[in-house]
């Protein structure tokens, strides 16, 4: 129960990977706020957990993270609630492919306004009510390996993932001395509810993978809350990428 008595945010939770990151929180002791932009999946994803938990501290919040009223209100739940705020997890963003020459200016500030928007003001939120309390907080960015390698039709995804890693650098600047540390995981290719049983996908990303498979939930989670948890208290700044070795490697000759 390494996150016992601790309280958390996790954005756009309905499924994937941020409800993996939910259901590990609250059975790991944490009472986490869900958020979700459909409120179904929101009610129905902090219904499961909260069973599989035999608890009552997981709370669906639907909304739009894109929109800064939702993350007040996000934020002052969770310290309503649970009278304070441990954990933040930006995880909330969107992927809309198109080619760089005819993307549409709609896809592009949604894009903006979603992955780069939400995550921070969440963050700015989050570490305003963090700064207040002895033991600060711990805030995690959900970056992608298309921040770091370019991908075909997510010129707008990469440059948002690109620029989360580059924001976590700078706010150890402002939110060391409030004793918060803020970090980012870039995960590869992960299955997910929308790609398993997909065996395009998995067949592919087994191919191209060095591990030789795509991540599933369980393990981006393993890193993110690793980075979220007091194991983790001394690291700051940092990204770290979950991929099964794909970015390391380049094109092979032959
Ligand atoms: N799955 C992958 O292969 C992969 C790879 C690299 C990075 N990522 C990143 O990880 C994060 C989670 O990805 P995923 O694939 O698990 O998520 P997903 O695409 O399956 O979406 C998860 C949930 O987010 C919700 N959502 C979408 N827009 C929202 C908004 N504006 N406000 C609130 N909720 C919203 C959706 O309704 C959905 O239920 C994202 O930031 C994504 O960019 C995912």
């Amino acid at each position: 129960m390494q996150f016992n008595h601790q309280s958390a945010v996790v954005t756009g939770a309905g499924v994937g990977i941020g409800f993996e990151l939910c259901r590990r929180l609250v059975l790991d002791g944490a009472s986490v706020i869900l958020n979700d932009i459909d409120p179904h999946l929101a009610a129905s994803a902090a219904k499961k957990i909260n069973e599989e938990a035999g608890a009552d501290r997981c709370i669906s919040i639907a909304g739009d993270t894109g929109e800064i009223e939702i993350i007040k209100s996000l934020v002052g739940q969770a310290v309503e609630r649970f009278g304070k705020l441990d954990i933040v997890i930006a995880n909330a963003g969107i992927t809309l492919f198109g080619d760089f020459l005819n993307y549409k200016p709609e896809a592009f500030y949604r894009v903006l306004q979603v992955n780069l928007g939400g995550s921070f003001f969440l963050t700015q939120q989050a570490a305003q009510v963090m700064k207040g309390q002895e033991s600060g907080g711990s805030i995690l960015l959900m970056s992608s390996v298309t921040g770091h390698q370019a991908h075909r039709n997510l010129a707008a995804y990469g440059m948002t993932k690109a620029a989360l890693e580059m924001l976590v650098k700078n706010l150890v600047i402002e939110l060391s001395p409030l004793r918060i540390n803020i970090n980012a995981v870039a995960p590869g290719a992960t299955l997910k509810e929308r790609t398993i049983g997909d065996e395009g996908y998995e067949k592919t990303w087994s191919r191209i993978t060095p591990m030789g498979r795509p991540a599933t939930t369980k393990d981006i989670a393993d890193a993110a809350l690793f980075l979220v948890s007091n194991n983790a208290r001394h690291i700051t700044g940092q990204s770290l990428v979950v991929d099964g070795g794909w970015t390391s490697v380049s094109p092979e000759p032959f």
